[in-house]
């Protein structure tokens, strides 16, 4: 089986996905937040550090774009060619109104004739850059995908990673696994399946219900839980272990984005970030998360930290 790491805008980053890379090592593969163009349709967003080849391993490393036209993703995977990377991913399930209302993220799965003039001037244009699409089930009805599917399967697409939910949904309500299951059955590429996948024992449970599903993704389970993708894939880490791994994660962490914002109150941005999810679903985690808000003394941070790895371990 192989393990996707979700992107999550603002906290799968660079830095994330390179400390958790250097400590865990357990996903086949990583993909960035989606890239937009600007406004006014001139391609400049910022490509470093996101994409920087030294902290990122460009085969198996994804960038996303979100588009709504063929230009901006054939630029893209130009300018992302050059810098190494093989495939790129096309965002069909951003839920953002704003996006959607542009025919952007989700609003494409309601496209399909838009969708189809994407992907034929991107296959004609750039055969040397492979390309990945990741979907929802719709924007309102979770039967909207039935327009999109026979567009893709036309295209050589290296994979469709689908997370069953509606953009009305956004990220909760139930994941739609009956809708899922009737895709498989029409979907001529190779599916991933991404949704609540939060712990081993979910995992289990759907591969024991999609038996042929090989590919998997999980991105808010893993922020929570950065063991996960490991225990998916059977490994039992002790509680030293998951100790002296969680303080080699935050330290990698740490160490990289000190390097990128040598000023502590850039640096802290992210290093908020950082502790967001892991401290949702501890005794105690949101006060902690609270008391982190204030604590933008450098110093004051360390002691914060001390605590904190304190309390996460002794509740292991
Ligand atoms: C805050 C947030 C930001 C997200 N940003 C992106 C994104 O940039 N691109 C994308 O394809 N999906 C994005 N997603 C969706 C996730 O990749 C994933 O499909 C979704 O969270 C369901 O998987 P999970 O339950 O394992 O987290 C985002 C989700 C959240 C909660």
């Amino acid at each position: 089986m192989k393990l996707s790491l979700a992107p999550i805008q603002s906290y799968t980053t660079v830095f994330y996905r390179y400390a958790h890379r250097v400590t865990f090592n357990t996903f086949d593969k990583y993909f960035t937040p989606f890239f937009e163009d600007d406004k006014q349709g001139g391609w400049e967003p910022v490509l470093q550090p996101e994409l920087d080849t030294k902290i990122n391993d460009t085969s198996i490393l994804i960038p996303q774009i979100a588009a709504n036209e063929p230009e901006f993703l054939i630029r893209s995977a130009e300018k992302f060619a050059e810098l190494g990377y093989k495939e790129i991913n096309l965002n069909m399930g951003c839920p953002f109104p704003m996006l959607v209302k542009r025919q952007k993220g989700a609003g494409l799965v309601a496209e399909p004739k838009l969708l189809e003039n994407i992907l034929n001037n991107f296959f004609k244009k750039t055969p040397d850059v492979k390309l990945s699409v990741k979907i929802r089930l719709g924007v309102n009805s979770p039967d909207e995908w039935q327009n999109i599917i026979p567009v893709l399967n036309d295209y050589p697409l290296t994979e469709v990673i689908v997370h069953p939910r509606t953009a009305k949904q956004k990220y909760s309500g139930e994941v739609n696994w009956d809708e899922f299951e009737k895709i498989i059955a029409v979907c001529k590429h190779p599916v991933t399946a991404n949704g609540d996948i939060n712990s081993k024992e979910t995992y289990l449970d759907l591969q024991n219900r999609f038996p042929g599903v090989s590919s998997w993704m999980t991105g808010r389970g893993t922020l929570i839980n950065p063991f996960l993708p490991g225990e998916i894939k059977g490994i039992n880490y002790s509680s030293q272990d998951k100790k002296e791994l969680f303080i080699k994660f935050h330290d990698t962490y740490l160490t990289i984005v000190k390097q990128h914002y040598p000023v502590w109150n850039h640096a802290f941005n992210h290093i908020r970030n950082f502790w967001y999810y892991p401290l949702q679903n501890i005794e105690n985690g949101k006060r902690l998360f609270k008391k982190l808000k204030k604590h933008l003394i450098e110093n004051e941070y360390s002691k914060w930290v001390n605590k904190v790895m304190n309390v996460t371990q002794h509740q292991d």
